[in-house]
Parts: C-alpha cells; structure tokens; sequence
C-alpha cells in the first residue's frame, strides 16, 4: 500500500501534539494504511516542532513512514492528500470565537495558494482553527481551482459531544447512539438537534422522555461545551478535537462504518434554504469517499427558527471576515 501523506498545520500545537500519534497509529485511515505526515509551524515554533519529530521517531511507529517537518508552506502542502489545518490562534477564556477572526482569517487566506497550487488534485481538507466555518470559507474562497467539495470544517467534535452527552444520559454505550445532527456554525449559536437521532434504535426523545431537558440543558450544553472546558483547563479542548479530526476523516474516506449520518461543516450547495457557498454544519453521507448533504429531513418550526440563528451568525461572519481582509 502506498503510504498517504497528511498534512497537520500548526503541529506543535496542543491539537497537532495529540492528533500526529492519532494518524501514525491508524485511527485515521485505518489500521493498515502507511502514512507520511506533513508538518507545518512558524518559525517561533520550529524547536518545538523538532521536539514533535525526536517524539514520533522515538515511538516508532509501525505505519509511519516518514515526516516532512517544515515552516515554509509550500514545501508542507506538497502532494498531500489530505490536509487538517490547524494552525491558528486559540481562543482564550472570556473570547468568542469571533475574537480571534481577524488573525486567523489572515492565515487562511494566505495558506489557500500553497493548498491549491502544491497538494494532489484530490485532496480534502478539513479546518479546525477557529473560527472554523469562516476560515474554510475563506481557504475556499482563495483556492477557487480546488473543488469546492474538498474543503470541510470540523463540526464533528460537536457531533460527538451530542453523543457522549445523549450516550451518559440514557447509560449506554456511545455506539448505540445515532442519527444526531449539528447545524450551522461551530460556535455557541450551533443547532445540536435530537430530532432525527435514536438511542438503541429508538427515537431518542422517546428513550429520554424528557424533551424540557433535551430542548433545554442538553443544547446549551453542547453549546457551550467549548466554554466549559477552556474555563476547566485554562486551554481549549485537545484530545476530543484530534480525536474527532480522525473521526471527520476516516467516515468522510474510508466509510461511515453503519452510522445514519455525521455532522460536517461543507459548502451549502443552497439545502435547508441556507445561502450557496457559506461553509454550515449539515447532516452528511459519505459513500466512495464523496460526501453529500442529507436531504428531505422534516424541519419543524423551532429547529428552523435554531437554523436560521446560526444560518445569520455566519453571514455576519462571513462579513466581517471580509472586511477584516480588506
Ligand atoms: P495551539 O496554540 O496549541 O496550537 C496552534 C499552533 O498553530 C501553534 O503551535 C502555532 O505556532 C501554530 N500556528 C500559528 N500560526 C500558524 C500558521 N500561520 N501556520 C501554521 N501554524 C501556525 O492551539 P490548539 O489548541 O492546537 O488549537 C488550534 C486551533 O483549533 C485554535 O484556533 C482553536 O480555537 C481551534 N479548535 C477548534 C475546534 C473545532 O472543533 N473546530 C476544537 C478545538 C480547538
Ligand atoms: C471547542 O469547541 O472546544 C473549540 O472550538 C475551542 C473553543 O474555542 O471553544
């Protein structure tokens, strides 16, 4: 098998740091797929990312085949064939996401032209940087020669906080929950719907019988899960994101693995009445490594109202993105 390469932008970081061992075990593509990982830092960053290249050597991992650790962009994106951006500006406690929009849009735009112009023709993207919807939106819009289905946002570390929360409430495994969806932005404004998921088989309102707490607690929860854990530990979530990368990727190349649907951010061909070519968290399909927005799921009116929040919050980022690039 010919080993894929995998690029990490911002690989020094907490979530590069956790995700790299990820990918070199196999929890991204499978536990027989070689990979070669790329990797992307600043120079500030360069040692660090050293001390990343001593680490994974030293672990010597069965399915790593080599590392291309770099600072300069171009040499990163070289032929990969899938790519994690990364590399950003986190948020801090009391910050919205859109507080760190100015410096990371700037990122995004810059880095589109490397993606565009070096990886293979194939390769798909998900960006995980903050805020994720509008800096995809921005590679997209910088890389305009790059299928507008290559490049995706990670909404699935919310997808997965549904599930742990639904899974912990009903006492079962996570595995038995399926069928939830994450619309619109990953941001605190975020639709986390129960409509369409089942616990066991079953609708999950039936099984939780208590829809006062799953209309309520449960969605600011999900909401705000990202608050509750930089307010925890000081940083933003590490290990669940890398996690969730690999979660991303591998259902999006490698097979759904019997789940109903996963949340990712892509870009709204117009479904749901969302605007063309914003980047929204949709209920997807993945089949042969293409993904495709879920349609003819019944909206009723509050879910449409929690849509259409969302839906403006990334207009006005979208805006603001812009002009912050002007
Ligand atoms: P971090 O600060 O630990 O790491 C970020 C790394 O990016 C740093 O090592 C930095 O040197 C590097 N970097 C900065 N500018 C870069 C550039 N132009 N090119 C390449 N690398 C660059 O942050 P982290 O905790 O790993 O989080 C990374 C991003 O992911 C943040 O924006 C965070 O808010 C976001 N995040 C998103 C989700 C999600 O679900 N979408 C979840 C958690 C965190
Ligand atoms: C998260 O959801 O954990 C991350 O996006 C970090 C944040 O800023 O909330």
């Amino acid at each position: 098998m010919d080993p894929v390469r995998v690029l990490i932008t911002g690989a020094a970081g907490q979530i590069g740091y956790a995700l790299a061992p990820m990918i070199a075990r196999g929890l991204m593509l499978g536990p027989k797929q070689p990979v070669i990982l790329h990797l992307l830092e600043i120079p500030p960053a360069a040692t660090a990312l050293e001390g990343v290249c001593m680490e994974l050597t030293d672990a010597a991992f069965p399915l790593l085949h080599g590392v291309v650790a770099t600072t300069d962009p171009d040499v990163a994106c070289k032929d990969v064939d899938i790519a994690c951006f990364i590399g950003g500006f986190p948020r801090k406690a009391g910050m919205e996401r859109k507080d760190v929009m100015s410096k990371n849009v700037s990122i995004y735009k810059s880095v589109a032209s490397s993606i565009e112009a070096h990886a293979k023709s194939n390769v798909k993207c998900v960006v995980v940087a903050n805020p994720a919807n509008t800096n995809a939106y921005i590679l997209k819009k910088y890389a305009p020669k790059m299928d507008k289905k290559a490049i995706t946002c990670l909404t699935r570390l919310d997808h997965n906080r549904m599930v742990g929360q639904v899974a912990e409430k009903c006492g079962v495994p996570n595995t038995e929950v399926d069928g939830v969806i994450v619309w619109g932005n990953h941001s605190s404004t975020q639709y986390p719907d129960v409509n369409h998921g089942t616990v066991g088989g079953k609708p999950i309102r039936e099984v939780v019988k208590d829809d006062a707490y799953l209309d309520g607690d449960f969605v600011s929860t999900v909401q705000k899960r990202g608050a509750a854990i930089i307010a925890a530990r000081k940083l933003s979530s590490a290990l669940s994101a890398a996690s969730s990368v690999c979660d991303h990727i591998r259902n999006w190349v490698v097979g759904m693995e019997g789940k109903k649907f996963v949340s990712m951010g892509v870009v709204s061909d117009g479904s749901y009445g969302i605007t063309e070519g914003l980047v929204y968290s949709f209920p997807c399909h993945c089949k042969n490594g293409e993904w495709s927005i879920v349609q003819g799921l019944d909206i009723d009116a509050r879910s449409k109202e929690l849509m259409e929040t969302t839906h403006k919050e990334l207009l006005e980022e979208r805006d603001l993105a812009l002009s912050c690039l002007e």
